[in-house]
């Protein structure tokens, strides 16, 4: 394939490697002519392994060239990547000067381009923040090449996993390619390209490619931030830190697995919150810096306010609530956020009714008994044996059973004008919006 490269720094010069490397013609692109002269002098611009021995080979193969000027890189390659610098500005938002600038020069070769076989096809490879390829870059793109994305050319997000250090190991290697587009035609060009990597090849909107990447980086911080916190909090308790972080990570059901990231309501129960408090009690006593862990709580709280936040949006005053306890399927009602939610709307004087089919009083023992009886004292008045009663007598519905009786339930009870508070992601939402009930999702 004939491939043009817009910025040769540490992805844009790997990729031109590999990509010449694997017999493809390539165009390297570079506002910095130092990077040019070494590339054509078969040396590598950036410093990483591999790079020397292979800058050298695909020079000499006679399939790389480069230039400063993108309307020829343009004209003479079926498909971009661009691969520019996205640093931070002062104020840590993105600074997308560069690939502003480069935006303006594609739109214009595109449109300089002329009549040809195939839409010419841009894949964004920089790290951009979420709508910057649909709603910043393409009206650019658009007006100044007097054509049209979807139709006379493409443009895509492929986000870049390499790191720097392996990255000719993870280009061969990467944990998948994911490739976002509007249409079948660039999406065809990517899998031709990356298509034999021993990986996942996904599909998905431009939009969630953008995000994806944001959030891969911000999991591996966390991730790095857990293990050295925890290794802090080691540290001072006198525990080896690589012991324990190795049996944490043996866990693959719980730990080191999906468990634990859907989207969903915030957590609660008679473990995790009482072991965030007491770990950072622990930490202040040992004057140990978890500020991760410390935060973990108030971010659940913040959760917890969406919920609240919305019912109290609703203007009503009957609130049926579907679920109490912690979680479905149990009946410990201890540090439920559903518990705190109807605390906090008794607190404003709404009335409540509520359905949990777990929840039976007269069983309800020891410290769970005492829990739901300080934080919400009339527990008893507000219980329902029956669904479609509460859902009769409520205005607004809050929803935090995952159960297919439930789902149900709601679809053959719930009435026009009816609000649903979704906080388990309703799979039969659209038969409950079919009878003209109305469903909010918490952040869905
Ligand atoms: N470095 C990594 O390990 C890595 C990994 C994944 C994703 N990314 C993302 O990839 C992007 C590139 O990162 P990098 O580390 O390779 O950047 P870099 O700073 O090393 O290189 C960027 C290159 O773009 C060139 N450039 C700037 N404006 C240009 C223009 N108008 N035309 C052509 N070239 C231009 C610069 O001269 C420079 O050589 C960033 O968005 C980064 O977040 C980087």
């Amino acid at each position: 394939m004939k491939i043009s490269i817009f910025g040769l720094g540490y992805v844009g010069a790997v990729s031109l490697a590999c990509l010449s490397r694997d017999g493809h013609e390539v165009v390297g692109v570079d506002i910095d002519r130092s990077k040019l002269e070494l590339i054509m002098a078969g040396k590598t611009p950036v410093v990483e392994e591999g790079m020397v021995e292979l800058m050298q080979q695909v020079a000499a193969s006679g399939r790389v060239r480069v230039t400063t000027d993108a309307e020829q890189a343009v004209a003479e390659t079926e498909i971009s990547l661009v691969c520019v610098g996205t640093p931070s500005a002062a104020n840590g938002s993105q600074d997308q000067g560069a690939i502003l600038k480069l935006a303006e020069s594609i739109g214009r070769a595109i449109g300089a381009k002329g009549a040809k076989a195939e839409p010419h096809v841009v894949v964004f490879r920089s790290t951009l923040v979420p709508g910057t390829v649909e709603d910043v870059l393409r009206p650019i793109i658009e007006k100044l090449s007097g054509k049209k994305d979807g139709v006379d050319f493409h443009l895509c997000f492929q986000p870049e996993f390499l790191r720097e250090g392996s990255s000719i190991r993870d280009y061969d290697k990467p944990p998948f390619t994911v490739v976002g587009a509007n249409h079948a035609f660039p999406a065809e060009k990517l899998k031709a390209l990356f298509g034999h990597l021993p990986c996942k090849f996904l599909e998905t909107s431009v939009r969630s490619a953008e995000m994806m990447k944001y959030c891969c980086n911000n999991f591996h911080a966390l991730k790095i931030t857990f293990a050295n916190e925890t290794a802090r909090l080691c540290a001072a308790l006198g525990v080896d830190p690589f012991e324990v972080m190795d049996l944490v990570c043996q866990d693959t059901q719980l730990n080191i697995s999906k468990a634990y990231l859907k989207p969903g309501f915030a957590f609660g129960g008679s473990c995790l919150p009482k072991d965030l408090r007491a770990t950072a009690y622990l930490a202040k006593q040992r004057d140990v810096e978890v500020p991760m862990l410390a935060a973990i709580l108030d971010s659940n709280e913040a959760h917890l306010g969406l919920a609240f936040d919305a019912v109290m949006a609703s203007g009503k005053r009957r609130i049926g609530f579907v679920g109490l306890s912690f979680k479905t399927g149990t009946d410990d009602l201890r540090e439920s956020p559903l518990v705190t939610l109807a605390e906090q709307l008794i607190g404003k004087g709404l009335q409540l009714s509520v359905y949990d089919p777990e929840v039976h009083l007269a069983q309800l023992l020891g410290a769970n008994r005492r829990y739901v009886e300080t934080h919400l004292p009339h527990i008893g008045q507000l219980l329902k044996a029956d669904l479609a009663a509460v859902i009769a007598e409520s205005d607004v519905l809050v929803v935090g059973l995952n159960d297919a009786r439930v789902f149900d339930a709601l679809a053959a009870h719930c009435r026009p004008e009816q609000q649903l508070i979704d906080l388990v992601k309703l799979p039969n939402r659209d038969a409950i919006e079919a009878r003209g009930a109305r469903v909010a999702g918490l952040c869905w």
